[in-house]
């Protein structure tokens, strides 16, 4: 295949974004770790699932930044994972340190690419991988407003016992407890849930949406979620790379949209061939404005403590 995306890491995130990047067969991918092996050896063994999994996308295994040369797009995920008691914004110091120097290799040998950031604590890790790449805001966007929605969908699924697929929600703020599910906007095939479910369940299940991760990594012990993550990241990587212009919730850099400048914080965008090609600005009713508000906020605070 003569197109190419770059998956940084090789542990539970991005072995399974490459796993789904093979089988959705539009690219080969090039999965880099600095473990001596490990990207070698699961870039094998996922290329050779493909005779019978029906692909031809072969996974290149490498510990060489320079391998990533020519990747349309490249979707970062290394960093240490939480453990249970850890918020995502513990992990700041050493996984800004990672990006940092992950950034500066994609900015040498992939200047053109698109940058998809799966890396915690989300929202500050993109703003720093946007500072040290200098690529434009748009070439560079975090994933976390589809996890968290696709967990509310699931949620309200398990609910409703209906087709999953057939819910559509919104979760806006940062990817970390201050996220806001916008239960005006949740739908079931255009329905409005609160014409279906009763206001404490919903509650309760927008509660389970903003400790989701969490929840996930008590039940885990050892790390955090991985496959949810990995189908979100390339559902982007799709809409990028075929030019969808999908209308989803990512981390963007905002420049005063909802009232808020300078920081990456999920919103609804639209992600087609150009990445973020335009910020959509809901009306949101006044507690949903001043949870994003609140959220907004904590990342602010969150960026001064690693210098910005
Ligand atoms: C989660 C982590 C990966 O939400 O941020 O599961």
């Amino acid at each position: 295949m003569n197109k190419k995306i770059a998956v940084i890491g090789a542990g539970n995130v991005g072995a399974t974004c490459a796993l789904y990047l093979a089988e959705a067969n539009f690219a080969d991918i090039v999965l880099v770790d600095i473990v001596e092996g490990t990207p070698q050896g699961k870039g094998l063994d996922l290329t050779q699932a493909g005779p019978v999994r029906g692909y031809n996308a072969m996974v290149y295994g490498t510990n060489k930044f320079a391998d990533i040369k020519g990747a349309d797009i490249v979707i970062m995920t290394a960093g240490l994972p939480r453990k249970p008691g850890m918020t995502r914004e513990d992990l700041l110091t050493k996984n800004a340190d990672i990006v940092g120097s992950v950034a500066k290799q994609i900015k040498k040998y992939a200047p053109k690419s698109f940058v998809i950031v799966v890396s915690n604590p989300l929202d500050l890790m993109t703003f720093h991988m946007q500072k040290v790449t200098g690529f434009p805001t748009n070439r560079v966007v975090g994933q976390a407003g589809i996890l968290d929605s696709i967990r509310f969908r699931a949620f309200i699924a398990m609910e409703l016992g209906v087709a999953m697929t057939d819910i559509q929600a919104v979760v806006l703020g940062g990817h970390g407890d201050t996220m806001v599910p916008l239960i005006k906007y949740t739908t079931v095939s255009g329905i409005p849930i609160s014409e279906l479910i009763d206001k404490d369940k919903i509650k309760a299940m927008a509660d389970r949406t903003r400790m989701g991760g969490g929840e996930i990594v008590k039940l885990l012990k050892t790390g955090s979620a991985y496959y949810a993550p990995a189908a979100a990241s390339v559902d982007m990587c799709k809409a990028i790379f075929n030019d969808e212009k999908k209308v989803l919730c990512a981390s963007a850099y905002l420049t005063g949209q909802y009232g808020i400048k300078n920081i990456y914080i999920g919103v609804p965008v639209i992600l087609g061939a150009n990445g973020i090609e335009k910020i959509l600005e809901l009306k949101l009713g006044k507690k949903d404005q001043a949870d994003l508000q609140k959220s907004a906020k904590t990342y602010k605070e969150h960026l001064k403590i690693f210098g910005y």
